[in-house]
């Protein structure tokens, strides 16, 4: 099937490469880089079902974006296993001709129930969140008292299942979590586990982000590297998101994620749906294109996919290249409800 040949650029010369879905905005969690407790409190209201699409127009919205060039899906949230029987709509997704590579986030607490039938549906890989090995500095981040033990069973679960490698998102926030990133590094190296420390960004309106909690790509490379030697590894794909690094004797490899201080704007390949159905062209874009009224209205897949490609030629975002420049930034949505 030949589909480079209408396959849109953006006003930059950018491909549509990768989806990132989100299923829900709700999470049973609290990070406070994220979804902090005193704002997403028991009065917060989230998004009522109706409002979210169904596995069926997910999926035929994938297939149109399949179409105009998206070979990976990823399914985020909030948290995706809140979602009842996510492994459907893996199933659903599988059977999309051109989506080659199928991904999860999650921050596990669902996963050890659902990693067979989210296996044996097609899910292609698993990536963990866990910003600690420290009980009380992990409860304390998660906003729920949530323990580490909790976490390392479902990275043990993933594993068995066969989720491998399997990659680990560390949020590194300058004297909440930096001083961790030694021993989380330590803990998993000699394992087929990739951890990946990220730059904490200014998502939302809510995480009360700071340039000064942030612990930059370079600070946190040196600092691993003063321990254990570690040299460049290619891509594995252009445009991906995390440096990867390797442990000169050869006991694996960790990412770094540089979102704020080494910006990847230039070959951002990836569209986002949020859980309503609204198109983000950037995870910073003030606003979404509504796709759930167009596949409820009535629009067949020619005409969906028309509309698609028009937005995608007119996306011209680099939130993160601009940000230094910002004195006021704009409103942005938040980062749970539109999928990391
Ligand atoms: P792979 O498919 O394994 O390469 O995964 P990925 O790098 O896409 O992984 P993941 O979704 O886990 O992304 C890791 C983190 O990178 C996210 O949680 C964000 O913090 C950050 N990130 C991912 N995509 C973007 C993006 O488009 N822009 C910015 N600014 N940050 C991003
Ligand atoms: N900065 C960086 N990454 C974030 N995530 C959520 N909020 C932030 C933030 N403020 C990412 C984390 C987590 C995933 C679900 O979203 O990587 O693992
Ligand atoms: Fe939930 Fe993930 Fe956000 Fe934490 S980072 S609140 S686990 S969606
Ligand atoms: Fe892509 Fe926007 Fe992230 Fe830049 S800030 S990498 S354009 S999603």
């Amino acid at each position: 099937m030949d589909m480079e040949a209408g396959a849109p650029l953006d006003t930059r010369g950018r491909h549509l490469r990768d989806l990132r879905i989100s299923v829900t905005d709700r999470c049973n969690l609290r990070c406070g880089y994220c979804m902090p407790a005193d704002i997403f409190g028991p009065g917060y209201r989230f998004l009522p079902r109706s409002e979210l699409l169904n596995y069926d127009e997910i999926t035929r919205l994938a297939r149109v974006f399949a179409g105009i060039g998206v070979r990976k899906v990823r399914l985020t949230g909030g948290e995706p296993l809140l979602r009842r029987d996510l492994w459907r709509l893996v199933e659903k997704l599988r059977a999309v001709p051109g989506i080659e590579d199928i991904a999860l986030t999650t921050n596990g607490l669902l996963l050890p129930d659902q990693a067979r039938a989210l296996k044996r549906a097609g899910l292609n890989r698993v990536t963990i969140s866990l910003d600690s090995l420290d009980d009380v500095v992990f409860g304390r981040m998660n906003g729920q008292g949530v323990g580490v033990a909790t976490v390392l069973k479902a990275i043990r679960c993933a594993q068995e299942e066969g989720f491998s490698p399997l990659k680990l998102n560390m949020v590194v926030q300058r004297g909440i979590n930096d001083h961790e990133i030694e021993p989380m590094a330590e803990h998993w190296r000699g394992t087929d586990v990739i951890v990946r420390f990220i730059e904490f960004m200014d998502v939302g309106n809510t995480n009360g982000w700071r340039m000064e909690s942030v612990v930059s790509a370079r600070e946190i490379l040196s600092r691993l590297e003063a321990r254990w030697p570690l040299e460049s590894v290619e891509p594995n794909y252009p445009g991906e998101v995390a440096r990867r690094w390797r442990y000169r004797d050869g006991k694996g490899e960790v990412g770094i994620i540089s979102s704020v201080t080494n910006t990847f704007c230039g070959d951002c390949t990836r569209a986002r749906l949020s859980a309503k159905g609204e198109l983000y062209t950037c995870l910073f874009a003030s606003r979404g294109h509504d796709l759930r009224a167009l596949v409820r209205g009535g629009l067949d897949d020619a005409a969906l996919s028309r509309e698609i490609t028009a937005l995608w030629r007119a996306r011209d975002d680099r939130y993160s290249e601009l940000r230094a420049g910002q004195t006021t930034p704009p409103p942005k949505p938040e980062m749970s409800y539109l999928g990391g």
